[in-house]
């Protein structure tokens, strides 16, 4: 049966193109009427999959689960304290044993290079839950909610205002220039991202038309988005600590006034999630003894309006990663895209 998915891993959006990964966003489209109207799609019946976590999760793991165990799959969580990865056995030796025993592997962790090697010993196909570099299946979930709510991508701009060094700001740089959407990465210049990352936004861009702007002008950056989107300012595993980001970002938090400053009525606000918008968990609470603050990246009045989908994009984690399984494991008939 021919698919051209079938096989691949998905390790980073740099190694799928702009008509694959539009692919893969309209299948999820699909699958998630599929499970609305409760029509199978069992298409993974007998498979084996290992979900590697080497940070903590809600939306990822959840997502895995819930979509290898509606496509007929069995998932198996394999968390950081219960096997001997990294600690007794290397990233090799992992790879090659799970790959005789799973028929599909994802992983979160820290280094792009554990998975990338994960995918070049198991033999099976490796699917990237996050790393420190980049987040690919958040990706096919936040360009779903777009689409699902402007019913296109073209024309559309995105600013992403927070830390622009971290997974999330790379992997919507690198997407949005690779599916011609319009990318501000909003940010002071001590979080810029390397140059590298930029120059290779650029080399998509010139074959998307895109435009690509990094800026620290909040009101520059901000002009005309259709989209918000802000993240943590401190990632999983960074050494940063609050303080010296609280220093950095506070301007750039994401409250009414600068969502005003987009100039446009429609724009929408998304977040990959966890957030934190409110005093409601631990370490809000410790920010706030500390540094006064209650609400950090986005205020609660804007993750609380109708302009915000951040729950709707947390869904659309389970959609799209259950497209991306079904592609690359699933014995469908996908010609070319
Ligand atoms: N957005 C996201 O990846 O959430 P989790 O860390 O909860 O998986
Ligand atoms: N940048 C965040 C994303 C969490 C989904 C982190 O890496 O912690």
């Amino acid at each position: 049966m021919e698919n051209i998915f079938y096989g691949k891993s998905f390790l980073k959006e740099i190694d799928f193109t702009r008509e694959e990964l539009l692919y893969l966003i309209d299948f999820a489209a699909h699958l998630k009427e599929l499970k609305q109207k409760n029509i199978s799609h069992r298409y993974l019946e007998g498979k084996n999959i290992a979900l590697l976590f080497e940070k903590t999760s809600t939306r990822t793991r959840a997502a895995f689960t819930t979509a290898a165990i509606d496509l007929g799959a069995h998932p198996e969580y394999l968390g950081k304290n219960d096997i001997q990865l990294g600690k007794k056995e290397s990233v090799e030796d992992t790879a090659k044993v799970l790959g005789s025993m799973f028929d599909g592997i994802e992983y979160r962790g820290f280094s792009q290079k554990a998975v990338e090697a994960l995918a070049e010993f198991s033999g099976v196909p490796v699917w990237n839950g996050l790393t420190d570099e980049w987040h690919p299946t958040q990706m096919l979930a936040d360009f779903l909610t777009i689409k699902e709510h402007f019913g296109k991508l073209e024309g559309l701009t995105l600013a992403y205002v927070g830390d622009g060094r971290n997974n999330v700001a790379h992997s919507l740089l690198i997407t949005s220039a690779i599916l011609g959407v319009t990318i501000s990465i909003v940010t002071p210049e001590e979080l810029f991202p390397e140059k590298s990352l930029i120059d290779l936004a650029d080399k998509c861009a010139k074959q998307s038309q895109a435009k690509i702007l990094v800026t620290a002008d909040i009101d520059q950056g901000v002009a005309g988005a259709d989209i918000i989107y802000t993240d943590v300012w401190v990632s999983m595993g960074e050494e940063a600590g609050f303080k010296e980001r609280i220093d950095l970002l506070l301007p750039y938090q994401v409250n009414q006034n600068l969502m005003a400053k987009t100039k446009k009525t429609d724009t929408i606000f998304l977040h990959c999630l966890p957030a934190f918008h409110d005093l409601a968990t631990e370490v809000g609470e410790e920010i706030k003894e500390k540094y006064g603050l209650t609400e950090m990246e986005v205020t609660d009045e804007v993750f609380r309006s109708n302009q915000a989908l951040q729950f709707q994009q947390a869904e659309n984690r389970m959609h799209t990663i259950k497209a991306m399984m079904a592609a690359t494991l699933g014995e469908l008939f996908i010609p070319k895209v």
